[in-house]
């Protein structure tokens, strides 16, 4: 089946700090969603890469993805994945969305996410979860969350092109989903968890660097 990989990278990245948002910071020698593209555009099962990136950011992001289809985004996360979809070509049937911030896209976290679209209309990479987990009620703790059937979720996000499409539209205007894999859930499709990887963790706040550059050096150790 045709496959697309969406790449978000519209968002502002302020809680990473810095002049540049978080994207166009240099992890492992290049530019954090320069891995990415590359890393989604050369496995086999996908057929092309198509970025989404902020207005004022499209000369910048154009000069570094090269040749990859590139489109403006939106206010939030959800139309920024909208505005994507809307320019995937005529004969794609499923696409990959991930986030830029997760720059070290491992091929098997792909194959696994692809494989798993043969028989549901999603499939997300998720870890479990190994931290106890607790409420915090005015800076003392609460209850404890049982952690079992717990995971954390990550991307690239896999679906059948019509169910995530079918997803945005019947989404609700003024709610605002995290990922695509709950729009999903909402309609009642089927969405398969695969593993992920610890490669895959996002890079959010400044300390993240560092320990992307490092998981990157112990990989190709
Ligand atoms: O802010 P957060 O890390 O949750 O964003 C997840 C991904 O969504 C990032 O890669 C970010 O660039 C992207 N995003 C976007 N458009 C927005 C907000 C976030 O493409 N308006």
């Amino acid at each position: 089946p045709r496959t697309l990989a969406l790449i978000l990278a519209a968002g502002s990245g302020s809680r990473a700090g810095g002049r540049w948002p978080k994207q166009f910071a240099t992890v492992a020698g290049k530019p954090m969603l320069l891995h990415a593209v590359e890393l989604l555009g050369r496995h086999p099962a996908i057929d092309g890469v198509v970025v989404v990136a902020a207005p004022e950011r499209m000369a910048q992001v154009r000069a570094l993805i090269g040749d990859a289809a590139l489109v403006e985004g939106g206010a939030t996360r959800r139309e920024s994945v909208a505005a994507g979809l809307a320019a995937l070509p005529e004969d794609a049937e499923r696409v990959l969305v991930h986030d830029a911030a997760r720059p070290f896209v491992p091929y098997a976290v792909i194959d696994r996410v692809v494989a798993a679209l043969d028989d549901h209309d999603g499939a997300t990479p998720v870890l479990a979860v190994a931290d106890t987990l607790v409420r915090g009620h005015d800076s003392m703790l609460g209850d404890v969350v049982p952690r079992a059937g717990l995971h954390r979720v990550q991307t690239p996000q896999g679906f059948r092109l019509a169910a995530l499409r079918a997803a945005h539209a019947a989404w609700p205007e003024g709610d605002e989903a995290t990922d695509d894999t709950q729009m999903v859930r909402r309609l009642g499709g089927s969405v398969a968890l695969v593993q992920g990887d610890p490669m895959l963790e996002k890079v959010t706040y400044p300390e993240d660097f560092a320990a992307a550059e490092s998981r990157v050096q112990w990989e190709s150790r």
